[in-house]
């Protein structure tokens, strides 16, 4: 058992050295980590998480000065981009991809020729890239496709014999993954929104940004981002998003136990009457778990409900969203992309009549 904090450190810093894998907590979610000077240790990562290799690594950094080794072609224009981002939201939820230094490895990128680069916003994790000068990669540490984790329990339970070590860092504060800025074409592209929007970011940069979304055709682009598959972030339980606005949680319950009287059901959405609506004396209660009407705090409490309830074992898990509150704030973006992605589909209460009922 460690005393304290900084021996923590020491000791993750000492693994990493040795090319173990060691998770580290961050703002957003925990990290996979590997030296980026120990090309086995990386391999080891791609193997652990059976990721595919075209799949490019964040390199976690804990100095902006540290970045410009890694691109190159960097315009006096682009300098100023990433100085004016960095001031802004590093450390922090923002990932710049720049073009990249010859010399950076293949296997950091997938072959592109572009590096992503992060300077996460976590004291333990900070002090520890202190001590790796050359910094980490770290892809969130889940299983490929799978949620992204927000507590070393949920590192645990599907990397817990693969990693040398969990650096204990606590729940993480924002709980989504961060924003993935392009600053390697013409024009600033979001490939990835997070909880720093598109808006803010074109607001320093005084300057449009384009926002890649499900409708562009992501197949044609080389690029591999986490938004080019259609299932990620996925539980293993079905997972549905309900489609219907004007229904109330309550009246849905009450539907949902009428139409799947058999079922082992769970629903995620926000708090209307209590913060548990709990059914003690039906035979077929649902599960619900209201989550905030607040982008943040949703954010923050979304994967690990996904985790929690994934455990249960539930026939399905539906997901329940207010119209009128995620339209209000432009963080709700961020969340309806990992929901997109981790449902199967939207659906009706009138589809789960005639499919499920
Ligand atoms: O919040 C985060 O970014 C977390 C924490 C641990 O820092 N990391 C994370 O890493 O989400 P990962 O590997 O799960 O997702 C990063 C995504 C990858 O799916 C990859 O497609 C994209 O970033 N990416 C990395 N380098 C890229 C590049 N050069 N061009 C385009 N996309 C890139
Ligand atoms: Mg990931």
């Amino acid at each position: 058992m460690l005393v304290n904090a900084s021996e923590a450190v020491k000791l993750a810093s000492t693994l990493l050295k040795q090319g173990k894998l060691v998770a580290i907590p961050t703002e957003t979610v925990y990290g996979l980590a590997a030296d980026t000077t120990q090309p086995e240790a990386i391999r080891q990562v791609f193997i652990a998480k059976g990721r595919p290799s075209n799949h490019p690594l964040i390199v976690h950094l804990a100095d902006l000065s540290q970045i410009w080794d890694w691109g190159k072609q960097l315009s006096p224009g682009i300098i100023k981009d990433i100085e004016c981002l960095a001031q802004q939201f590093w450390p922090g939820p923002l990932t710049i991809i720049i073009k990249k230094a010859d010399w950076v490895p293949d296997i950091i990128t997938g072959q592109q020729d572009t590096v992503a680069i992060r300077i996460p916003n976590h004291p333990l994790t900070l002090a520890l890239l202190r001590t790796l000068p050359n910094g980490l990669v770290a892809p969130s540490a889940n299983c490929f496709g799978r949620i992204s984790p927000t507590t070393p329990a949920h590192v645990h339970k599907e990397l817990g014999n693969k990693v040398a070590y969990i650096l204990d860092g606590g729940p993480c504060t924002i709980g989504l993954e961060s924003t993935i800025v392009n600053l390697s074409g013409e024009q600033p592209v979001i490939l990835r929104p997070g909880m720093i929007s598109h808006e803010q970011i074109s607001a320093v940069l005084n300057k449009p940004v384009l926002f890649i979304n499900k409708n562009t055709d992501q197949n044609s682009s080389p690029i591999r981002a986490p938004g080019v598959l259609d299932s990620h972030y996925a539980p293993k339980t079905a997972f549905y998003r309900i489609s219907d606005n004007d229904i109330k949680t309550a009246e849905l319950i009450n539907e949902l136990e009428m139409i799947l009287p058999e079922s082992k059901i769970a629903l995620i959405g926000h708090p209307e009457r209590q913060n548990r609506i709990e059914h003690r004396n039906k035979k077929n209660a649902i599960t619900y778990r209201a989550l905030s009407t607040h982008p943040d705090e949703f954010g923050q409490k979304f994967y690990s409900t996904l985790h929690e309830l994934d455990e249960m074992e539930f026939d399905t898990i539906f997901c329940h969203l207010d119209e009128k509150i995620i339209t209000q704030d432009i963080r709700w973006l961020s969340i309806l992309d990992r929901l997109q992605k981790a449902t199967q589909h939207n659906i009706t209460l009138e589809q789960i009549k005639l499919i499920m009922g």
